[in-house]
């Protein structure tokens, strides 16, 4: 996402957001869990923005002393427009976090990284003792995989070698992800590049499995951390 295109600083911000009315209805919920004194992991996406949005209404209206841990530059630019201090993984552990996500199935397993940023989502959630997981009804669905790939960031030195070890894991087609103008590569923050695979069925060992693989950074599968679904 380029740098001046943030959401909080784009007038049509709502035009390029599905889904409007319900994931705003979500953000609203999410907001009423804030306390004063909070540090607050935030996802990145545009759920996420429209909490960071309602958060920071609230904070402003009730002069409430929140931190924010942005999971990208997207979320932190957001946050800082929006008026919230932000600090980070380095400095503090979060008190929860919130995020959305792109599918969730009845066991609360995830895809995410459609925005790439899945890396540091999965950080905060793991430094997280809870994170709310915000969808509208689109994001449900009966089989894991059955609208997303997979997304894994990958060092650009091995992309070829996961792409082997992928095809050995009943991958029906892994695809790197390209910048919208196809030009280029998407390349994440931390300089990496993104596989987008898809399998016949993706099974709870799957994310060790892809994470044992040499130059895999991260994997948009989310299993068996501590979500709460939020809907509306
Ligand atoms: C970004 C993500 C997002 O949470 C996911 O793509 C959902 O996005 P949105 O809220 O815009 O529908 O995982 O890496």
């Amino acid at each position: 996402m380029k740098w001046q295109n943030h959401l909080a600083g784009n007038e049509n911000w709502a035009g390029e957001i599905s889904n409007y009315e319900e994931k705003s209805k979500v953000a609203q919920r999410v907001s009423r869990f804030v306390k004063d004194g909070d540090v607050i992991g935030v996802g990145s996406g545009s759920t996420s923005f429209l909490a960071v949005k309602a958060i920071a209404e609230r904070v402003r209206q009730e002069e409430l002393d929140v931190l924010m841990i942005p999971t990208s530059h997207e979320a932190l630019l957001n946050c800082s427009t929006l008026g919230l201090k932000t600090t980070s993984l380095a400095a503090k552990r979060p008190d929860w976090a919130f995020d959305g996500a792109d599918e969730v199935d009845s066991n609360k397993r995830l895809i995410k990284g459609r925005g790439g940023a899945m890396f540091a989502e999965k950080l905060v959630m793991a430094s997280a003792p809870k994170t709310y997981i915000l969808v509208d009804e689109s994001k449900f669905v009966s089989r894991l995989g059955e609208k997303f790939a997979v997304p894994m960031e990958v060092d650009p030195r091995a992309v070829h070698l996961v792409e082997t070890k992928l095809n050995n894991l009943q991958t029906v087609e892994v695809q790197l992800r390209m910048a919208k103008s196809k030009d280029g590569p998407v390349v994440t923050e931390a300089g990496n590049l993104i596989l987008d695979a898809r399998f016949q069925e993706i099974t709870a060992g799957m994310e060790k499995e892809f994470s044992a693989i040499p130059g895999v950074i991260e994997t948009g599968l989310f299993i068996g951390y501590s979500v709460e679904i939020l809907t509306i």
